[in-house]
């Protein structure tokens, strides 16, 4: 009977740590924030219908591929990595895959006014300009123009699904180095860090210090997270996002599956343990009595 006791003072006390001295230390250190908004609301919407041809050429008048490349239809990069470094702090991603990663909600609000859709009105406005240039429109729906252009860029995106290394380089290898994967950003470090204030950390091991609840809102909207940084938002759709957080935790965290799957094992053996322990306790007294 003193054993039963014991258990159950032992047993509270863990239910009192496990349900209400751990959350609640979670609640103070990591306070909640609204989920991952996918649907970009806080961008409004645009439901103009794009068409992709007329798209291809209102993409070319627009300018983008003064910056961008588009590897994938023939067009390279317009600047080496050092001179676009230079010019904009940052090499601009290539768009081939930009229809497949990116919502279009939020690649139409980034034409019509990236440092909105960025979130990256604190640091830039009319002094400073955001390097990439709004689109204003060629005189028509502007809209409607904004439409086609995102509806060429779903167009030309490769059918075929993307890895989840692909869409990480794509959204983030930018600016990011993943070193344990031999994969560093092409923008000068330098000019880099004179753009972004401060240089961007390397990812490599990043989903340890963060969790990936943690990185599925700060990706969505970093400003929720830590506010005032200079990280832009990333727009991706919820598919391409759950795939860089997974690319993190392939490079970052290669023993994470082992490691879940061996604490079902270890507790599995503990409860056979502790019943053939009682069950030798039992035989031990009877033969002693
Ligand atoms: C004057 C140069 C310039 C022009 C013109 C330009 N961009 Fe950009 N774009 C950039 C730069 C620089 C970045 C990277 C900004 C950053 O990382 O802070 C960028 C980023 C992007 C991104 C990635 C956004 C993200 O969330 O990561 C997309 C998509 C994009 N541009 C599409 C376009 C399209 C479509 C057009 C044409 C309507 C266009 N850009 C015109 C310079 C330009
Ligand atoms: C235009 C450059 C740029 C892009 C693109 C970018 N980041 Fe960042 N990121 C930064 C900068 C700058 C910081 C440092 C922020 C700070 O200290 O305020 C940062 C910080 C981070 C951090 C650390 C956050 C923290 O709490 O300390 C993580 C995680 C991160 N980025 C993940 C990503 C992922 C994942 C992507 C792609 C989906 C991405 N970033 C795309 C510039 C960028």
């Amino acid at each position: 009977m003193r054993e039963l006791k014991i258990l159950v003072v032992v047993l509270f006390f863990t239910a009192v740590v496990y349900w209400g001295v751990e959350p609640f230390a979670h609640s103070q250190m990591h306070p909640h924030v609204a989920p991952a908004d996918f649907a970009f609301k806080d961008l409004g919407t645009n439901d103009k219908k794009g068409n992709a041809s007329k798209g291809a050429e209102t993409f070319l008048s627009a300018g983008c591929t003064g910056c961008h490349g588009v590897a994938s239809q023939g067009m390279p990069s317009p600047m080496d990595d050092a001179a676009a470094s230079a010019s904009f702090g940052v090499v601009p991603p290539d768009l081939s895959n930009a229809g497949a990663i990116y919502d279009k909600h939020f690649l139409s609000a980034l034409i019509k006014d990236p440092t909105k859709a960025l979130k990256v009105e604190h640091k830039f406005n009319e002094t400073r300009p955001h390097p990439m240039i709004a689109f204003y429109g060629l005189g028509g729906d502007l809209d409607q123009e904004v439409a086609d252009i995102v509806a060429y860029l779903q167009s030309i995106a490769p059918i075929a699904p993307l890895s989840d290394k692909q869409v990480f380089q794509d959204a983030c290898g930018r600016c990011h180095d993943m070193k344990y994967d031999k994969a560093m950003s092409h923008s000068d470090k330098a000019a880099l860090t004179a753009y972004m204030g401060t240089l961007p950390p390397d990812l490599s091991i990043m989903i340890r210090a963060k969790s990936d609840e943690y990185l599925s809102t700060f990706i969505n909207n970093p400003q929720k997270q830590l506010a005032g940084t200079s990280m832009p938002r990333v727009g991706l759709t919820e598919k391409a996002q759950n795939q860089v957080i997974s690319y993190m935790e392939k490079v970052g965290d290669r023993k994470k599956a082992e490691r879940e799957d061996l604490g079902y094992k270890l507790i599995g053996y503990m409860v056979l343990f502790t019943l053939l322990a009682f069950a030798w306790k039992v035989k031990i007294w009877r033969e002693v009595h």
